[in-house]
C-alpha cells in the first residue's frame, strides 16, 4: 500500500521514540493476559487517586451545570488561582493576564514551541530529556541542539557547556528541573547563569516545572524567581503529579501579557478551552488542603532513601540519588551491554518491568529508570529481581 502522505510537521512527530517502550507495552500485554507483572516503568500509581476533596469538587460543579464551553484561556478564577499558585512556587509576581490553561504541561510545552519556535531555529534542549521534548520542541521545523549533563555530576549540566552551545540562530532553552528521568535539582547558580545568557542572547527560557513539587533534598528553583514575568521565560506546569490528577488534563503557561494572548488564540483553533468542571475542580486543588501531597512527597523520599541503598548493595548495580520526583537512575553498565538488554532479561525472567532509558537520550543507554511510585515491599521484590538478573550477565 502506498506510503500515507502527511505534513512535515507529522512526520517530525512521529519520529520513533526508540523501542525503550516495547517493555512496558509487553509487560501490559501480559497484564492484561492475567500474569502478576511488577510494572515501575512509569511515573504513576495507578492505585492511588486523586484526593477525595478535588473529586468532589468538580462532582459538585457537574451537578451545578457547569458542564458548557468556557474561557478559551481559562475561567477567570482557575486563572487567578495559578497565578497565585505559580507566585508561591517560583516568587515571580503574575496576574491572571499572564496565565493560559492547557490540557496538561504536555500541551503547554508544545503550545510554547508551536508559538515561539520558526523552522531552522535552535532550541538548547539538555540530555537527557524527558521523552517527549524531540518530537514537542521540534515540530514546527526547529533543531534540537544537545547538552549532555553527565551522572558524575548529579545529572546537573555545566553552564559553560550551555553558554558553548548558543549560536546567533539559538531560540530558547528548555529546562526541567526538578528533572524527569534523573530526579536531579538545578542550582541556583546555574539557573541565574542561564537567565543572564538568555537576556545577553536575547532566547527564551521554556521551563517545564511539572516536579517542582516533588523536593525531597534541596529546593526548587525557577528561572522566573529572576525575572520579570514580562520578560522571555515560559513557566509550564500541570496538577497531573502534584495532586495526582493526569488524567484530567489540567495545565497552564505563565507568561508575558503578549504571548499569552498568542496562546489565547492557539487554544481557540485547537481546544477551545478546558471543561469548566475541570477547571473548578483545579481551582479546589490549588487553593485547597494541601497535606494529602505534602505527605505523598515525603513517602517517595523514603522510598528514594531506600530504594537506592538497597540497589547499590547490588553487585555490579549503582545508582545516581534522585533529589526529587518520581523515579531513581540504576545504572547498569558494570554487567550488561546496555539496559535495554537487561530490562528485557528482567521482564522475561521475572515479570518486572522498568523502562530502559534510551527514550531519554544517548547518554543513557546503560541506565534503567525505576519508578519510586510502587509499595516498598515492591520495590525491593524488583530488587530482588535485578539482583538474580544481574547475576546471568557477563560482566560488561
Ligand atoms: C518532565 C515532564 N513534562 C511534562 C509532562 C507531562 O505532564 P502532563 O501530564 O501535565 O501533561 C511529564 C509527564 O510525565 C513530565 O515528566
Amino acid at each position: 500500500m502506498e506510503k500515507l502522505k502527511v505534513s512535515g510537521l507529522s512526520e517530525r512527530i512521529c519520529k520513533d521514540g526508540g523501542s525503550a517502550w516495547g517493555v512496558l507495552v509487553e509487560a501490559r500485554k501480559r497484564a492484561r493476559a492475567g500474569q502478576d507483572v511488577l510494572i515501575l516503568s512509569i511515573g504513576e500509581d495507578a492505585s492511588a487517586t486523586t484526593p477525595s476533596h478535588i473529586v468532589q469538587a468538580g462532582v459538585a460543579s457537574m451537578n451545578d451545570g457547569r458542564h458548557h464551553y468556557s474561557s478559551v484561556a481559562g475561567e477567570p478564577a482557575m486563572r487567578e488561582a495559578i497565578a497565585r499558585h505559580h507566585t508561591r512556587m517560583t516568587g515571580q509576581v503574575a496576574g491572571p493576564e499572564n496565565v493560559c490553561t492547557f490540557a496538561g504541561a504536555q500541551n503547554g510545552i508544545f503550545s510554547a514551541g508551536l508559538c515561539l519556535f520558526e523552522s531552522g531555529d535552535e532550541v538548547i534542549i539538555v540530555e537527557p530529556y524527558y521523552s517527549t521534548y524531540p518530537a514537542t520542541f521540534t515540530a514546527g521545523g526547529a533543531n534540537m541542539v544537545v547538552v549532555t549533563a553527565r551522572p558524575e555530576n548529579n545529572f546537573e549540566p555545566d553552564a559553560d557547556e550551555i553558554a558553548a552551545a548558543v549560536t546567533p540562530k539559538t531560540r530558547a532553552i528548555v529546562l526541567n528541573t526538578p528533572n524527569n528521568p534523573t530526579g536531579s535539582v538545578y542550582s541556583e547558580a546555574l539557573i541565574k547563569r542561564i537567565v543572564e545568557l538568555s537576556r545577553t542572547h536575547g532566547f527564551w527560557i521554556i521551563s517545564d516545572e511539572v516536579y517542582a513539587d516533588f523536593v525531597f533534598d534541596g529546593e526548587h528553583v525557577s528561572p522566573a524567581r529572576f525575572c520579570d514575568v514580562e520578560e522571555q521565560c515560559v513557566v509550564v506546569s500541570s496538577l497531573s503529579k502534584s495532586h495526582r490528577m493526569s488524567g484530567w488534563r489540567t495545565g497552564w503557561a505563565v507568561a508575558s501579557a503578549p504571548l499569552t494572548d498568542v496562546f489565547e488564540e492557539l487554544n481557540l483553533s485547537m481546544t477551545y478551552g478546558l471543561p469548566p468542571f475541570i477547571q473548578d475542580a483545579a481551582v479546589a486543588a490549588i487553593d485547597g488542603p494541601q497535606d494529602d501531597c505534602r505527605e505523598m512527597v515525603l513517602g517517595y523520599g523514603e522510598r528514594a532513601k531506600l530504594l537506592v541503598k538497597a540497589l547499590d548493595d547490588i553487585p555490579g548495580i549503582s545508582t545516581v540519588a534522585p533529589r526529587a520526583g518520581m523515579y531513581v537512575m540504576v545504572d547498569t553498565s558494570r554487567v550488561a551491554e546496555n539496559a535495554e538488554a537487561f530490562a528485557w532479561a528482567l521482564m522475561d525472567q521475572h515479570n518486572v518491568s522498568i523502562l530502559p532509558c534510551t527514550a531519554f537520550g544517548s547518554n543513557v543507554d546503560h541506565f534503567l529508570r525505576m519508578s519510586l511510585c510502587a509499595s516498598m515491599d515492591d520495590l525491593y521484590r524488583a530488587c530482588e529481581a535485578i539482583k538474580l538478573t544481574a547475576s546471568t550477565f557477563t560482566p560488561a
